[in-house]
């Protein structure tokens, strides 16, 4: 992944293009700062999707999109936990990098660019010590969550998600099935019961721990007919809701690890819906034990 900063005025460096070097932690001035650049910074993100594709062929795209609507997340976050003002976010629809942007105004009235989102969030800004600790918990994640966190996690989702994406958790013992939010927003509903998790875990390259996740938090869209600009913008945003709701899965002391690679998930045909409309697009595994083992002194 690459970054830019685009920095405007009332920042504490002159305004101007600069590349950053995340081995050395640094950035260089590119060039002066394009016309009509808002005050404070933008953080532009491209991606050179040459390595990947060598490494995971064509699913490489769909992995750097998460990839990136999950960095995208993180600044948004950082910004907010430094108390530097509501950020704004834009996702690319077209073929054009930069992929997303994050702007980060400087202090007092916010002058937005046209265009830019402003993911409406429920929970209080994080603290820049939640952020330092989100980590992706290391497999195995067992544990159901309990309803009501649950209901934050897709809470919180389904808000940072936007409309394209759908949003239900796979759940195990001792009603397994699948929970979605009610139209109220406020409650939980069972859309499925059954076991999904064994068949999560097959879709998701065959990951074989995840059928004994505690819950896994999915996101579903993205038709078989799509065009280039929704799956990518579809994409962009699932990773930057998932990794919010990783920040409040952990909040509610659960273990979280994303999940990326999935093949064949048309979860709308599994549930006898017609073929090819509702695929797996991302997913976040989560558990309590781990979590409640750490807080064991
Ligand atoms: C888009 C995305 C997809 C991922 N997919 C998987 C996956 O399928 N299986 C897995 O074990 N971990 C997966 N991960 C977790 C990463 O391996 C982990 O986030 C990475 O090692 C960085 O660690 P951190 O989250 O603790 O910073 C995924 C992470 C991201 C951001």
């Amino acid at each position: 992944m690459d970054t830019e900063l685009v920095v405007g005025a009332g920042c504490s460096l002159p305004p101007g293009r600069y590349g950053y070097d995340p081995l050395r932690h640094r950035v260089h001035r590119l060039g002066g700062r394009p016309g009509g650049t808002p005050p404070g910074v933008t953080a532009e993100l491209s991606v050179t999707a040459r390595r990947t594709v060598s490494h995971y062929g064509h699913r490489a795209w769909p992995l750097l999109l998460l990839d990136t609507g999950h960095a995208a997340a993180a600044l948004f976050l950082a910004s907010r936990a430094l108390g530097a003002g509501e950020p704004g976010l834009r996702l690319a629809a077209g073929s054009q990098q930069p992929l997303a942007s994050v702007h980060v105004a400087p202090p007092g009235p916010v002058h937005r660019a046209d265009g830019l989102l402003c993911p409406l969030l429920s929970a209080s800004a994080p603290t820049p010590e939640e952020l330092l600790v989100r980590r992706s918990a290391p497999p195995p994640l067992p544990g159901t969550p309990a309803p009501e966190t649950l209901r934050a996690i897709l809470t919180t989702a389904a808000r940072a998600g936007g409309g394209d994406l759908r949003w239900c958790a796979a759940v195990g013992s001792p009603r397994p099935g699948l929970m979605e939010l009610a139209p109220d927003g406020a409650t939980l509903r069972r859309c499925a019961a059954g076991e999904a998790r064994p068949t999560l875990a097959a879709w998701a390259a065959g990951q074989a721990w995840i059928a004994d996740a505690g819950a896994v938090l999915l996101a579903r869209g993205c038709p078989t007919d799509a065009d280039a600009a929704h799956i990518r913008h579809t994409h962009l945003r699932a990773g930057f809701a998932v990794h919010l709701a990783h920040i409040t899965a952990r909040r509610h002391g659960l273990a979280a690890r994303p999940v990326g690679s999935w093949q064949q998930a048309d979860l709308g045909a599994a549930l006898g819906a017609a073929p090819g409309q509702d695929w797996i697009v991302h997913g976040l595994a989560l558990g309590t034990l781990r979590a409640e083992k750490e807080n064991t002194p």
